[in-house]
């Protein structure tokens, strides 16, 4: 399967001036001063459908697509075993992510957990655009998921992970990240899978039997296995070249 072609770039800013010659040079003046083209037009688009965007929350790359794609299947194989499957972003962000599963799966209760108040609320605003409803919670790690709430079947994401020198292409380089919110783009301290590794070791400390599903990006096999080495059972999915998402349980 391919990857839905959306528009990025000077695509966006086109659509977002509507025509409006005056408009569209006002808005490349901005992406020429350094800004970020979803951020200028106050929208980016995900498997061909619009979601509001502004610096309250991360731009999602592209590439996590394929990140919807791995949990709708993973889901489908637990609904083919009569489940209904509990579904948990972790760090949700401006809900792009959680609210296209929710899209391709409407019976499956979705939540999304994410430290950043103000992120959280961009994916409610997306969240009514889009006519669906998702459970929000705040939350540093899982701490903030209520003890009374069922244990997610599969939890799935695109933490903060890699540096620098870790960008999917030269157009999206560390200045490009580092306008979005602070806890958003790289893990602090220069840790490049640090995040994911607080996650499995917190998902195996609790005893949860979630599928866990999380995109590590460009990040090379060596540093994704020592991140992943807490896990019963582990693989990688590459359905881009150079793109892993791993696939684990406790
Ligand atoms: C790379 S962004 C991805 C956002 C969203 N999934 C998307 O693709 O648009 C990572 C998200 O993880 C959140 N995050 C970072 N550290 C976190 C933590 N300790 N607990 C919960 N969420 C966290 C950030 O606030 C950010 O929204």
């Amino acid at each position: 399967m391919s990857r839905p072609a959306d528009p990025v770039g000077d695509e966006l800013l086109q659509l977002a001036a509507d025509g409006d010659p005056t408009r569209l040079e006002a808005l490349r003046l901005r992406v020429a001063a350094g800004e970020a083209p979803a951020y200028v037009a106050g929208f980016l688009s995900f498997g061909g459908r619009r979601f509001r965007i502004d610096p309250r929350a991360f731009i999602t790359d592209p590439e996590t697509w394929w990140l919807t794609e791995v949990a709708l299947e993973q889901g489908r194989g637990l609904a083919a075993q009569g489940r209904v499957p509990q579904i948990l972003e972790f760090g949700v962000g401006a809900g792009t992510l959680a609210i296209t599963v929710k899209l391709a799966q409407p019976d499956w209760p979705v939540s999304g957990i994410d430290i950043d108040a103000a992120a959280l609320e961009l994916a409610a605003e997306n969240a009514r655009l889009h006519g669906v409803d998702l459970g929000l919670v705040q939350s540093d790690y899982l701490s903030g998921w209520p003890p009374a709430a069922a244990v997610p079947d599969i939890i799935f994401g695109d933490p903060p992970w890699g540096g620098a020198e870790d960008l999917y292409d030269g157009e999206r380089d560390e200045g490009y990240y580092l306008q979005m919110p602070a806890a958003s783009a790289f893990p602090p301290g220069g840790e490049r899978t640090g995040i994911h590794d607080r996650l499995i070791r917190s998902v195996v400390e609790r005893g949860w039997n979630s599928t866990i599903i999380l995109n590590y990006g460009v990040l090379p096999r060596p540093v994704i296995a020592r991140s992943a080495a807490p896990l019963g059972q582990w693989s990688l999915a590459h359905p881009q070249p150079g793109i892993s998402v791993l696939i684990g349980r406790r």
